[in-house]
């Protein structure tokens, strides 16, 4: 699987960790920043994840900030982006199986790295499971298409 993970300051420490932890479990994960814990602005880089997820079909993200509230807001505002706002194994196996969610996001502040870990194992392990979600995820995206008229 391709990743690309981006986040703001205040999701900026786990960045290195998440990334070595997905390239040990054999996948690639390109980062696009920020490139130091200078303040930055969270729908700045929510957004430049969900663009590099949306022009790369098949890829998948990984969004961190403080909470993941903000970071998953704005990257919920390109079109056909679902950044799915996750806390446990639970909310990010549920995220991928019945959302297709291609984005995974996170706070740096709200859970550790072990579970940050469970996260990302069951965000790769689990496939979409289509049928009866299939339809309510078009749902998702007509919402889009309607509001872009
Ligand atoms: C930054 O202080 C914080 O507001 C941001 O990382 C995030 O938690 C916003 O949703």
């Amino acid at each position: 699987m391709k990743f690309y993970i981006a986040t703001d300051h205040a999701g900026y420490h786990y960045k290195e960790q998440v990334k070595e932890y997905v390239r040990s479990k054999g996948h690639e994960i390109v980062d696009l920043g920020p490139d130091s814990p200078e303040r930055v602005d969270y729908p700045d880089y929510g957004r430049k994840c969900a663009e590099a997820v949306r022009d790369d079909p098949g890829s998948f993200g990984i969004v961190i900030c403080g909470t993941g509230i903000g970071i998953s807001m704005a990257a919920n505002k390109v079109p056909g982006i679902r950044a799915a706002l996750c806390h446990d194994a639970y909310t990010a196996t549920m995220a991928r199986a019945h959302n297709d969610a291609q984005i995974l996001a996170f706070g740096e502040r709200v859970v550790g790295m072990g579970v940050v870990q469970s996260m990302i194992d069951a965000f790769i392990e689990t496939p979409f499971e289509g049928g009866r979600h299939e339809r309510r995820v078009e749902k998702i995206d007509a919402i889009d298409a309607e509001y872009r008229k």
